[in-house]
């Protein structure tokens, strides 16, 4: 043991100072030292137990987090209805001596769906002096080294033409390419092309644009126009590997979907009708998204299913329950029976059997299994009706679910004051706060809360913010991803959640996804950042992590005698490894006895994960591992050793006793 120096403690919250004394090295055995605050595990039981499902992930169309984001697709407005007037996202390339227009047309449709098509009119062109169109992507096209990329686009010509189109990914002014493909001749009839572009060895840029071009005069209609890097499992209509890698790592136990303000939609025309989701995503019509652009639907319900299924999680489905944003309700009685139907084929669609009428249309879709359902919830946020007319919404849908899937758990989304006429499974209440607010409440927050008879809680939305609260407007001029500062609140946060994990069966922070590009994000913050090429967790991704890969199955009863520090202890029953989570949120370490009665000794596998920073400090783009946990081997002990942590820090202690 060795004694190095002395540090002053502020604190922040009684304004008390006391003084203590700091011992060398993670983790070393102390002199009888009283000032030294202790945590006391009791591991002879455990108080409750942690299900599977404790972290899981939320995720909505916000922020470009699927069309710009976790969906493979690489083109913006591929089926040119983002905007009614103008082809958004696609312009005319006309090389020298080439002569062009491009314009919306709605003449002789290939569908019904997409019924716009991209008209190229050339009156000059000829080879070597094109003339096309380009799409600009989601803020540029992910260019890598020796890939392949999938193109696929439907296409008619006048009468006559018979000329080829020729497919590139190129360089911003077209003077680089990439990679190129040819598809053979056009028709006067709407078919598909496809093409495979491959890269040779390039410096992997995201100043890039896909062209299709002609080397003839005539006209060309063109309509869903997509082009697929590879997929997370290669799956056809994917999702994009480094963020797959991402939320895989983060281990969810269930992933909440489709929303959020998503799932309802501005309108209730606008809602997120799962039915137009299903088939083939050139025949999925999309809509307008409450975030203030227009979404494809390629993540439709069955490719949330497959997200679900390839992260090892369970869907935590929300289904429509006739309230939108604006305000518009649906009366429980007769005028919400269609959307209950709706919710119960959603349900069917997700665990039928062949049977059943939408177990087979998922069967017809690729997936013969039904996939593991066990948690429904009714809505999103329905506190916002001020109606009051979710307690008889609630109740029609819970009692139609109930009456035909009984061992589904339902989740009303709001607490349990709205809906006095049912007693829900769960109630979601969701918490936006400060970091210094979840600092401050999470060592009561949840203990407050009436056990007996009361459903159990979901936090379905969450997350610190550093000072300036996502609705106001300072925010927009903030990083779309949070600092450490923020993730200390998360941890703190998350200590009571586990603590009270008999109360607390599942949550999840909000939002999950956020194309970084000026323009590209309506929220913050946010916490997984990208844009085209490259992918980074905030602080608030790692303390996240940190947690939900490492915590065992029952929670310990602790006793921390330092209230400016935060804690929870868990135990995995299979292999007995305890896990001591603490957060120290002040400018100074802070040094934690750690006394477990009974347990003389900890096996030296002993191991600590540790988040550390300044509070401004966070990740980006350029710097995506700035603020990264870092894992160090700490020493064997006996019970009564002393750690100290590190000011500002999340530490996640895994021992063997
Ligand atoms: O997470 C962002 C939004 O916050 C969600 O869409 C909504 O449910 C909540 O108000």
């Amino acid at each position: 043991m060795q004694l190095t120096r002395h540090r002053l403690v502020l604190d922040i919250r009684s304004a008390t100072l006391a003084l203590s004394l700091i011992v060398a090295g993670p983790l070393t055995l102390m002199a009888a030292n009283p000032t030294v605050p202790t945590l006391t595990i009791d591991a002879s039981k455990s108080v409750a137990t942690i299900t599977p499902r404790l972290y899981g992930l939320m995720t909505e169309e916000i922020n470009h987090s699927y069309d710009g984001g976790l969906y493979g697709e690489l083109l913006q407005n591929r089926a040119f209805m983002d905007d009614a007037q103008t082809p958004r996202h696609w312009s005319l390339v006309q090389s020298e001596g080439a002569e062009a227009t491009i314009a919306l047309d709605r003449d002789r449709p290939r569908s019904e769906q997409q019924p716009v098509s991209l008209r190229l009119d050339v009156t000059a062109a000829s080879s070597g002096h094109p003339a096309g169109v380009a799409n600009d992507g989601y803020w540029g096209i992910p260019v890598r080294s020796r890939t392949r990329y999938t193109a696929k686009f439907y296409a008619r010509a006048n009468a006559g033409f018979s000329g080829s189109v020729t497919l590139a990914i190129q360089s911003e002014d077209g003077k680089t390419v990439y990679a190129k493909a040819q598809v053979a001749q056009l028709t006067d009839q709407w078919r598909s092309y496809t093409a495979t572009l491959s890269t040779g060895k390039v410096v992997p840029t995201a100043k890039a644009r896909f062209v299709l071009t002609v080397d003839r005069p005539g006209s060309v209609w063109l309509n869903y126009v997509s082009l697929f890097p590879p997929t997370w499992k290669n799956r056809p209509n994917g999702l994009r590997p480094d963020l797959m890698q991402a939320l895989v790592d983060m281990k969810p136990g269930f992933l909440r979907f489709p929303g959020g303000n998503y799932l309802e939609g501005n309108t209730i025309a606008e809602r997120f009708d799962w039915k137009k989701t299903l088939g083939p995503p050139e025949d999925r019509p999309g809509h307008p998204c409450p975030w203030g652009y227009r979404s494809t639907d390629g993540m439709g319900l069955l490719e949330f299913l497959y997200w679900c299924e390839d992260m090892g999680a369970e869907p935590l489905l929300a289904v429509y329950a006739g309230y939108s944003l604006n305000g518009e309700h649906v009366t429980a009685g007769p005028a919400l029976t269609p959307y209950v139907q709706e919710a119960l084929d959603e349900i069917e669609y997700v665990i039928g059997d062949k049977n059943t009428k939408w177990g087979a249309v998922r069967i017809r879709d690729g997936h013969p299994k039904p996939f593991p359902l066990h948690y429904v919830e009714i809505g999103n946020e329905d506190n916002f009706d001020k109606s009051g007319s979710y307690d008889g919404r609630y109740a029609q849908f819970h009692d139609a679910i109930k009456a035909k899937y009984p061992q589904l758990k339902l989740i009303a989304s709001t607490g349990k004051e709205h809906v006095p006429s049912r007693k829900p499974d769960v109630v979601d209440e969701h918490n936006y706060s400060s970091a210094a607010t979840l600092v401050e409440i999470s060592p009561n927050h949840f203990e407050g809360y009436e056990r007996k008879g009361s459903p159990e809680v979901f936090v379905g939305e969450w997350a610190a913010y550093e000072d300036i609260a996502p609705w106001d407007q300072g925010s927009h001029a903030l990083p779309p991803t949070p600092s450490m500062k923020a993730a200390l609140g998360d941890a703190a946060w998350m200590t009571g959640i586990e603590r009270n994990a008999d109360l607390v069966v599942m949550q999840c922070y909000a939002p999950l996804l956020a194309n970084v590009n000026p323009g590209g994000r309506q929220w913050r913050p946010n916490m997984i950042g990208y844009d085209a090429l490259t992918t980074f967790g905030s602080p608030s991704y790692y303390a996240f992590q940190m947690f939900s890969r490492n915590h065992g199955d029952e929670v310990l009863k602790a006793t921390l005698t330092d209230a400016t520090l935060r804690s929870s202890v868990t135990r995995d029953s299979r292999t007995g490894v305890i896990t001591v989570k603490l957060v120290n949120p002040q400018p100074t370490p802070a040094a934690v006895k750690i006394v477990i009665p009974g347990v003389a000794s900890l096996a030296p596998a002993m191991t600590a994960i540790t988040l550390a920073a300044d509070p401004t400090d966070t990740n980006a783009i350029d710097t995506p591992k700035k603020v990264v946990p870092v894992t160090t081997k700490a020493p064997n002990i006996k019970s009564g050793g002393v750690y100290t942590l590190p000011a500002y820090s999340i530490t996640v202690l895994n021992m063997k006793p």
